[in-house]
């Protein structure tokens, strides 16, 4: 994507343009998702992240999955969205020296995480039915609400025990 060229035209290119950033911040956190599980305190905060890693390289292959539908190459075009909430959480992370605090920054670092996804695939869907792309949009929905549960998650267990231990 340059500066000078105006390379989204269509609806359509905004679609796939948006497939190959949220294809690209995927794969940066099937990287990110190892640290914060190996980071984790909490046994069940640990066991989610690598339930998300397992659900996050899922959402790599259905990705690649809608790019072949669509006939495009599979491509990802940097996120600079995705890599600063992936730097701000390593620098966070790398500050906090309570055990059961890190566990807090960590869930919060990670909803931020599932909240810049759930955006994204939000509007791809609706582009998706929009367009007439209703095979794509049932796949990207399918890792829709595996996005939205593990934010819930993470809200119930923040919420359950883990903020009450790190205030205490
Ligand atoms: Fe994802
Ligand atoms: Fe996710």
């Amino acid at each position: 994507m340059g500066l000078f060229t105006k390379d989204i035209k269509t609806m359509n290119d905004l679609f796939v343009h948006q497939l190959q950033d949220i294809y690209y911040a995927e794969q940066q956190l099937t990287k990110a998702l190892p640290k914060m599980a190996s980071k984790a305190t909490d046994p069940q905060l640990k066991q989610g992240f690598l339930t998300h890693l397992e659900e996050t390289k899922q959402h790599v292959s259905r990705l690649e999955e809608v790019f072949k539908m669509q006939g495009v190459a599979v491509k990802a075009v940097d996120c600079p969205a995705i890599d600063g909430i992936i730097e701000e959480a390593d620098e966070t992370v790398g500050e906090v020296a309570d055990k059961a605090v890190l566990d807090a920054a960590l869930i919060n670092a990670a909803q931020a995480a599932e909240h810049y996804e759930i955006v994204r695939y939000g509007s791809l869907i609706a582009w998706a039915k929009r367009l007439g792309h209703n095979d794509c949009a049932s796949v990207l929905a399918k890792t829709l609400e595996e996005e939205k549960a593990t934010d819930k998650k993470l809200t119930t267990l923040a919420e359950s025990k883990v903020n009450l231990r790190a205030a205490s």
